[in-house]
């Protein structure tokens, strides 16, 4: 049933193409200029009045949703609050008529995000839940639901499953930007142009996994390591450092590449791997900075890159992953593959069982 990969991780990693077809199959019109999402019962009138969103959920879903509120701000222009399931639900979050809470779970039975989903509802919110499993706790109870069409996911650490929750936020931020009229067909046709060339240029970042595994199997020997990245690549470096811990052991941590001068670069010693995330065009001289900081104390440094840019970054990191060219709002469906194969492959270096880590169950079904 490993249909011959070594590993439901690894089979789960290649699947993400067939993920991104299959969730975006029959969410676009025929003509590629729009996003039907004939699921929701929430009407467009209902729709344009909500003017705060809140996201919540737990470990990897949290992090689709640190990605979901990048899409809903910059495509709607809207407020997103993002939390913590088990923070949310007991903050008394403050919820108003026209807030919005959508909930990821790739489960859908996480007790921490249906305890929050409840507490919202109890407020008096909308729930729109984003999640794997038709028929799930959270599938029943939620106001309106979007189904990721990732198929089931048998390894603990989620790959296929997160990757298919940002396809989803994809597709929800386009809709609501051309429900509002935000965004005109144009440019909605370019954005999901894009999202359709997504499972090729993963297939293409596949193709180079041997790369990557030689970086996994020299971090595998360090104790400590550092994932950084500006904006949505900030997000994406979060993922990579959970899913790394989570089936490898190996300490990390996320850091927003301008903060790490506020006391973690004192961390960073010589020969301590980074792996600096570099999608967004528009961060690029500043990560660049940051980087040469962490070169300074020592840093070994992967950079994950755009294509047509390997040639100037080579100065600036010691060795560098190139991803296809996309857009700036879409890059973490490509990014996170090789993160995802990094810790895949560091996991297997040092003899670890990749699908069923210590201490970790699939589903958290306690509080
Ligand atoms: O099923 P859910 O998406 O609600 O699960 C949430 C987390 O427990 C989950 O994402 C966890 O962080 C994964 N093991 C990450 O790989």
């Amino acid at each position: 049933e490993k249909a011959g990969y070594d590993h439901f991780m690894l089979k789960e990693i290649h699947e993400q193409p067939k993920a991104y077809r299959d969730t975006m199959l029959g969410r676009i019109s025929e003509d590629g200029r729009s996003v039907e999402l004939p699921e929701l019962k929430m009407t467009a009138e209902q729709l344009k009045g909500i003017n705060r969103v809140h996201i919540v959920a737990c470990g990897t879903a949290l992090h689709a949703g640190l990605v979901g509120k990048n899409v809903i701000e910059s495509l709607v222009r809207i407020p997103v609050e993002t939390d913590v399931a088990s923070e949310y639900r007991y903050r008394s979050p403050i919820i108003t008529p026209d807030t919005l809470v959508i909930v990821v779970s790739q489960s859908g039975e996480t007790a921490d995000t249906l305890a929050a989903l409840r507490e919202a509802q109890r407020c008096g919110a909308r729930v729109l839940a984003i999640t794997n499993v038709v028929g799930s706790s959270v599938a029943r109870e939620a106001d309106d639901v979007i189904i990721t069409l990732a198929g089931p996911e048998i390894a603990v650490a989620s790959t296929k499953a997160y990757s298919s929750q940002l396809i989803a936020f994809f597709l929800l931020g386009l809709y609501w930007a051309q429900t509002v009229g935000r965004k005109d067909e144009a440019e909605v046709a370019n954005v999901l142009a894009a999202m359709q060339a997504l499972p090729e240029q993963v297939e293409k970042i596949l193709a180079q996994s041997e790369v990557i595994k030689q970086v996994a199997e020299s971090i595998s020997h360090h104790s400590s390591l550092f994932f950084i990245g500006r904006g949505v690549d900030y997000a994406v470096a979060m993922e990579g450092s959970l899913k790394l811990k989570e089936i490898s052991y190996i300490h990390s941590e996320a850091y927003a590449a301008g903060e790490l001068k506020h006391g973690t670069l004192a961390l960073i010693e010589e020969g301590t791997p980074v792996i600096a995330l570099l999608t967004q065009e528009d961060l690029y001289e500043k990560m660049l900075s940051n980087i040469k900081e962490t070169k300074a104390r020592g840093a070994d440094v992967l950079g994950i890159v755009n294509e047509g840019r390997e040639e100037e970054v080579a100065k600036s990191v010691d060795r560098q992953f190139a991803i296809p060219r996309t857009l700036p709002l879409l890059t973490p469906a490509l990014s996170v593959i090789p993160l995802q194969l990094l810790s895949y492959y560091a996991s297997l270096a040092l003899g670890h069982d990749v699908d069923k880590p210590r201490n970790l169950a699939k589903s958290v079904t306690v509080e």
